[in-house]
């Protein structure tokens, strides 16, 4: 409440990645001080009925920071003290870039959304290492996930090799990796959702995973339902742990602000649309191939609604810039109170259990169905 009211339009005032930048220095020096402990302290939110594992991989609640907000490394443990279940950094690129000329992240925050076109600005995989080594044992209190990127100097016939580069090097430091190819402001990065280049990507990535890390495809939510076939297919093949769904849109459907900025859509507008998608695979495909699903998430209640339609992990960023940073465990609180209300055993009793989440969600105080 105080954020909506008082620190967000204070915020809001300034240009968006001004603020961005801010926030993760002072965030960065908090890491690096034993603060983001008394933060931990304060916020954190263990109870064994949140944990799970998924493809060989702890997860202390079902949570998680999207890729984007700390793309180099910078913050990690102020940012998991906040409550997260798991911090996913990047995009990481394999060579150190700029993104796109600024200004490149508008805030429309009566939709509740973003539109950016960041472009992969990166530190680069080699600096993105020196900052996770920076880290102590135990700094990080949640699972690491480490999203890659290409470069845009590759050519895209040259995208398994920068791939391959930057897993190479960082592949001690993460619990998983995602597999980005679905980021809509590097030209042609999206072509390698198709099935061809995508299988290609995988296998050559899988050769290099002598350590058989987890992998997980991140995939744009503008797919169409036969091209997410072919995903499905190709993560099966791949041997592929889960898929994150969804990267930020080209639509501007349910923004009711009128813009021209180009770039890729995130927030509440883009809810309805990853919601269908992530309902779309957890039906086609196989059931040990878990869902990460991401898009539009501030609440409980839409948590409840990507369990309902059988995701096994969420993660959230506009969520964060636009409810502040108490959201995770917010979020969190709602979800044990849910646990409490129906004598649930473990949160994972939600999964695909629409009658069940929509009930959650009408005792959380709106029902899942309404708020789309
Ligand atoms: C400013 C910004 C930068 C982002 N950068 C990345 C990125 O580098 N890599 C990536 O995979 N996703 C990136 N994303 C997408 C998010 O990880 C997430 O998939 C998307 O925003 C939808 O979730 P949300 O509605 O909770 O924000 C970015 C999103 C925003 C808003």
């Amino acid at each position: 409440m105080v954020y909506r009211s008082l620190i967000r339009p204070l915020l809001f005032r300034f240009d968006s990645e001004s603020i961005h930048h801010s926030t993760l220095s002072l965030s960065k020096w908090i890491s690096s001080t034993p603060l983001w402990r008394a933060v931990d302290f304060f916020l954190k939110r263990e109870d064994s009925r949140l944990a799970q594992t998924l493809f060989g991989v702890h997860f202390k609640n079902p949570v998680g920071l999207a890729a984007g907000f700390d793309k180099d490394a910078l913050a990690v443990p102020l940012l998991a003290a906040l409550g997260f279940g798991c911090i996913e950094i990047g995009s990481v690129t394999a060579v150190a870039q700029p993104g796109n000329p600024k200004p490149r992240i508008f805030r429309f925050p009566e939709d509740g959304a973003l539109i950016n076109r960041m472009g992969f600005p990166s530190a680069g995989a080699e600096a993105v290492l020196e900052h996770l080594k920076r880290y102590q044992k135990g700094d990080i209190r949640c699972t690491l996930g480490i999203n890659i990127g290409k470069s845009k100097i590759t050519p895209i016939e040259k995208a398994p090799d920068d791939y391959i580069s930057s897993f190479a090097k960082l592949r001690t430091f993460g619990d998983y990796f995602a597999v980005n190819v679905s980021s809509p402001n590097t030209p042609g990065l999206r072509q390698l959702q198709e099935k061809g280049p995508l299988r290609e990507l995988l296998a050559r990535l899988q050769e290099a995973n002598e350590t058989e890390k987890p992998l997980l495809l991140k995939i744009a939510p503008d797919l169409e339902f036969s091209a997410l076939d072919d995903v499905i297919e190709v993560a099966e093949q791949s041997r592929i742990a889960a898929i994150i769904a969804t990267n930020t849109t080209f639509s501007r459907e349910r923004l009711t602000a009128t813009t021209n900025e180009v770039g890729g859509m995130s927030g509440s507008p883009l809810y309805a649309r990853s919601l269908q998608v992530v309902e779309y695979l957890s039906a086609h495909a196989p059931k040990n191939l878990p869902i990460v699903a991401v898009g539009g998430i501030s609440s409980a209640v839409h948590a409840l609604a990507y369990f309902s339609r059988g995701a096994q992990l969420v993660q959230l960023y506009t969520g964060l810039i636009m409810e502040g940073p108490f959201v995770v465990s917010a979020l969190l609180r709602d979800l044990l109170n849910v646990c409490d209300r129906f004598s649930l055993p473990h949160i994972c009793d939600l999964r695909g259990n629409k009658e069940l989440c929509d009930e959650a969600s009408r005792f959380l105080g709106s029902s899942a169905t309404e708020s789309l």
